[in-house]
């Protein structure tokens, strides 16, 4: 697990090599075996595959222009009425999403819907709802595009181990 986890970085280039339906239902499978409070589950998924709204997702916020040259893309929303802890439940997934994709040879990147503009300005958890018709009652957190990485990433080393973060009472 250890090595997995140091391989997994964030990669934002993507070639075109097309993601096998086994790896992608993989990733979907994992990530409803997430912990979540009280099991409310309270998470809901879109997965994007059509190209137009990969395109219209990159323009969602200033920092995911990439999403465009992925060949799919999850975007992860919670109810927050389902659920006080509706962000931790859904930050969970998105390390599941990080996690899993790095075991199936992928690659993947957060990029942040919650709180984020488009950069017109407009609100990007609302234009995303407008995009792919999600109701009123879900925020957007994140959107993870997958594929098969156009760049070389070193693992993370023990060189990023701060053991000063760490207080033992
Ligand atoms: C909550 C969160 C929000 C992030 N938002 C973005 C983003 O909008 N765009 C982006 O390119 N990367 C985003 N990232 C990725 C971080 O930049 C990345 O995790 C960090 O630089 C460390 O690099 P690594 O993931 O390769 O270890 C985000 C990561 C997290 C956890």
């Amino acid at each position: 697990m250890l090595e997995t986890i140091r391989k997994r970085r964030s990669f934002r280039t993507f070639n075109k090599i097309p993601v096998e339906e086994e790896k992608i239902n993989t990733i979907l499978r994992a990530i409803q075996f997430a912990p979540s409070a009280n099991h409310k589950n309270p998470w809901r998924f879109w997965l994007v595959k059509n190209k137009e709204i990969l395109t219209q997702l990159s323009q969602a916020t200033p920092w995911g222009s990439f999403i465009a040259q992925a060949p799919l893309a999850i975007v992860v929303c919670a109810d927050e009425a389902l659920s006080r802890e509706w962000l931790e439940d859904a930050s969970i997934v998105g390390a599941y999403i990080y996690l899993e994709a790095t075991n199936q040879g992928l690659g993947t990147c957060w990029v942040q819907n919650r709180g984020s503009k488009t950069p017109k300005g407009k609100d990007s958890e609302q234009y995303i709802r407008d995009l792919l018709n999600i109701s009123d009652n879900l925020r957007i957190v994140a959107t993870f595009p997958i594929g098969y990485p156009d760049e070389e990433k070193a693992s993370h080393s023990d060189q990023s181990f701060q053991p000063d973060k760490i207080r033992t009472v």
